[in-house]
């Protein structure tokens, strides 16, 4: 290279580990980390999800240890799912203060309360028999504003069950203003309200269905989450989401959707985070497992994807493991 003024040799800067480290743009931290957690009513041990090696269906005794663990490692929120025993129409279980939900937030409230943050997933599909995420009309669509009622009923009891933060995510519309009206009205203005603002309906949560029990019995949830092919479509849930008083808005699912993350993170002022699901999480398992990635390095490189896109939280089953290998 015969240049006239200093080559520009950028290259320069990547030389070693500590200047690396010095000019690295993006960081991950535990803190910036929730792990989501599914806890089912009736077992003894806790259960495998088979499509999710790593992740299980946990009791009640295994969900405290591991949410502790959690906590030791740094990890800066939970985020439970609720597997009842009976399932019903109208799903019952949700915010019957007896519920599993119920009963695991009152558990970690009491071990870990302040300790992390303790997230609760508020929608219908894991309680009803029909597995959609909020009440069918005759003909069997969503009934959007008879489920907002059922959605602000959740919201309380998990709120009385300890919960820090709830976190919609059926997406009716209206969701977040039934929730924020019920709460107050209930004296728990100081909760707030992760919205699962702009959730598309992906075939990247096949996984999740077989830890949470939710797969929808017919049909699929092209009626309520967004379509795919859709960007500003997001802008305007999350506008609207922010409008009805969310306090933090998530994408979802999140790699293949790092374009809506960034777009979000540029248009708002309130935290992003991003959910990396369960098919994200089974793709990476499968491949290292036959010898086909380094499961540590991706981990560790969809992390900071996600937070160069511009996500702030990220929902990652991996947390705890993340987290102590971030430390
Ligand atoms: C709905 C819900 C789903 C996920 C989180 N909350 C499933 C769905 O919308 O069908 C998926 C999470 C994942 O795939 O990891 N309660």
């Amino acid at each position: 290279m015969t240049a006239r003024f200093p080559a520009a040799r950028p290259r320069r800067l990547r030389s070693t580990p500590a200047l690396r480290r010095l000019v690295a743009e993006t960081r991950v931290a535990p803190a910036d980390l929730i792990l989501p957690m599914f806890v089912k009513e009736g077992i003894d041990t806790p259960n495998p999800v088979s499509s999710m090696p790593g992740v299980v269906q946990h009791t009640r005794d295994s969900l405290r240890k591991a949410a502790h663990e959690a906590a030791e490692a740094g990890v800066g929120g939970l985020m439970l799912f609720g597997v009842p025993e009976v399932k019903d129409e109208r799903g019952s279980a949700a915010d019957d203060p007896a519920g599993i939900v119920q009963k695991a937030l009152r558990d970690l409230s009491a071990d870990l309360g302040g300790e992390i943050v303790i997230m609760a997933d508020l929608c219908l599909d894991e309680y009803t028999s029909h597995g959609h995420c909020g009440l069918l009309t005759p003909s069997g669509d969503v009934d959007n504003d008879a489920t907002l009622e059922r959605y602000a009923s959740i919201a309380v009891a998990q709120a009385a069950a300890g919960v820090d933060v709830v976190a919609p995510s059926g997406m009716m519309d209206g969701q977040v203003a039934a929730i924020r009206t019920a709460l107050d009205r209930a004296g728990y203005t100081n909760v707030p309200i992760l919205a699962y603002a702009a959730k598309y309906a992906s075939a990247f949560y096949g996984p999740f269905r077989e830890a949470a029990e939710g797969a929808p019995q017919f049909g699929d949830r092209t009626r309520y989450q967004q379509d795919p092919a859709n960007a500003r479509e997001a802008l305007r849930e999350v506008e609207l989401d922010i409008a009805e008083g969310a306090d933090m808005v998530m994408v979802k699912p999140g790699l293949a959707y790092l374009d809506i993350v960034a777009k979000v993170a540029e248009s708002v002022t309130v935290p992003v985070s991003a959910y990396q699901v369960s098919g994200e999480y089974a793709m990476v398992e499968a491949a290292a497992a036959n010898g086909w990635l380094d499961r540590e390095r991706v981990i560790l490189e969809t992390l900071t994807s996600y937070r160069r896109a511009g996500a702030h939280q990220i929902l990652t089953y991996w947390a705890t493991e993340a987290a102590r290998l971030l430390r």
